[in-house]
């Protein structure tokens, strides 16, 4: 098969490296995709939300399968284009991605049909939060932009000023862009976070092997909120008995609630899960892969990707038997000094061969770009370094050894990724 996978961060060079493991892929296709993915597949200069181009280009190559990893083109219905032109294409349409799309969306769902979430409230305008906020008086308080803001719409308030500001900052000075036009306040919850993937085709719904993101900058999550500085597979705190938990009061009856809603999802769908003391509850859905959860999930996956994502597309995943490696995996994302706020591109690395790879590791490519023969740094994220391992302690120990023999000026990167993990228990 001939498979083009939309999408140009770190994310889709793991996607691209476990197609690239199945005897049915012939050529490999990214739009954009970055410098390290270019090592391993032929990439094309289109906009991952330029849906008209990404068709184009589909019908260009003659592909056999999309791929469509990140939200904003699924939120645009990206997949219902392709569909509509008859291409096989792996991620849920317009309709059911706005499980993601819309905060909103998501909470009233799970409300309706009791799916364990924190207490909320939905407002479109500003002073009405601020009041609601004010008359709870529990803090912190939970302030998320309704829409897609790159993972970083949510502002937790520790009183009632930090609130006000949260409230005007994404519905007047719109920090989230439009996505702030409509809010959710939301209860404070605690508890070790899990992320959980899965594939469904709209009516089976098979989990991933669990991970944990570490979002913030700093160790010791301090510092701002990022998209993913690092992650481990498996997740300690998702035991056997967790997991049936979530099986029966959320993965099923999420599957169940958007069939009945007339939104089958089909793709993989994200729960972001925290596990409190009174039970697991839902942070948030992503209606995609997870970045960088999916460059320590897909490693130890034990099956043939290409399969699933025909089965997930041909609503046939009951058939498909999916295995796990009993190993673990450890990704410790390198970024470029100053993200998630403002920082420098082009800085040349070093330290890399000729495909972007250091002995003993995977270096997933997250932002670079590969010219004349370099590797230049092209983002805030720049690199996740991946190892698996017997242990967790053996993938961190090859990780972070390679992380030391990769150099580019500034680079950060949290030197207690799976610190937690270890210690759970
Ligand atoms: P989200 O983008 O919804 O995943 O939120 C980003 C991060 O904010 C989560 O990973 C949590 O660490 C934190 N968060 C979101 N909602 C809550 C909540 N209700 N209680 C506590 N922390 C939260
Ligand atoms: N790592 C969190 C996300 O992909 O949204």
């Amino acid at each position: 098969m001939k498979i083009l996978v939309v999408g140009g961060g770190g994310r889709e060079h793991a996607i691209i490296m476990k197609l690239a493991e199945s005897p049915r892929t012939e050529k490999l296709y990214c739009a954009p995709g970055n410098g390290g993915i270019s090592r391993y597949a032929e990439c094309f200069d289109v906009k991952a939300t330029d849906i008209d181009g990404i068709v184009a280009l589909a019908k260009k190559l003659a592909v056999d399968m999309v791929v469509v990893a990140p939200d904003d083109p699924l939120v645009m219905g990206m997949v219902d284009a392709l569909n509509a032109e008859g291409i096989m294409t792996f991620g849920p349409d317009k309709a059911a991605a706005i499980i993601e799309g819309s905060k909103a969306f998501s909470k009233d769902l799970m409300k309706k049909y009791g799916i364990p979430t924190a207490a909320y409230e939905t407002f479109t305008n500003a002073g009405e939060a601020i009041a609601y906020i004010k008359k709870q008086g529990k803090y912190p308080a939970v302030v998320k932009a309704d829409g897609l803001a790159l993972g970083k719409g949510v502002i937790i308030a520790q009183n009632e000023q930090e609130a006000e500001e949260a409230v005007r900052s994404i519905m007047e000075d719109k920090i989230f862009g439009e996505s702030g036009s409509k809010l959710v306040v939301e209860e404070f919850l605690t508890g070790p976070e899990m992320s959980v993937l899965s594939f469904t085709d709209g009516n089976t719904v098979v989990p991933m092997i669990s991970s944990m993101d570490h979002k913030r900058a700093l160790d010791g999550d301090q510092g701002l909120n990022t998209g993913g500085m690092g992650t481990v597979a498996p997740n300690p705190f998702y035991t056997e008995a967790v997991a049936k938990e979530c099986m029966d009061k959320i993965f099923l009856p999420t599957i169940k609630a958007m069939k009945a809603e007339g939104r089958t999802f089909k793709g993989c769908l994200y729960f972001g899960l925290m596990l409190t003391p009174d039970g697991v509850n839902v942070i948030e859905y992503n209606c995609r892969f997870g970045d960088p959860e999916t460059q320590v999930v897909l490693p130890l996956l034990d099956a043939d990707l290409v399969d699933i994502f025909e089965a997930v597309y041909k609503g046939t995943l009951s058939d498909i038997d999916i295995k796990w490696k009993k190993q673990s995996c450890a990704c410790v994302v390198m970024a470029s000094g100053g993200y998630p706020k403002k920082y420098p591109t082009g800085l040349e690395m070093s330290g890399m061969d000729d495909k972007g790879q250091v002995d003993g590791v995977f270096v997933y490519h997250a932002g670079t770009k590969y010219a004349d023969g370099k590797f230049l740094t092209a983002g805030g994220r720049v690199l996740g370094v991946t190892a698996t391992g017997d242990t967790l302690q053996a993938a961190l120990d090859k990780s972070y050894e390679a992380v030391k023999k990769i150099n580019f000026e500034n680079a950060h990167y949290r030197t207690d990724i799976g610190k937690r993990a270890l210690s759970a228990k």
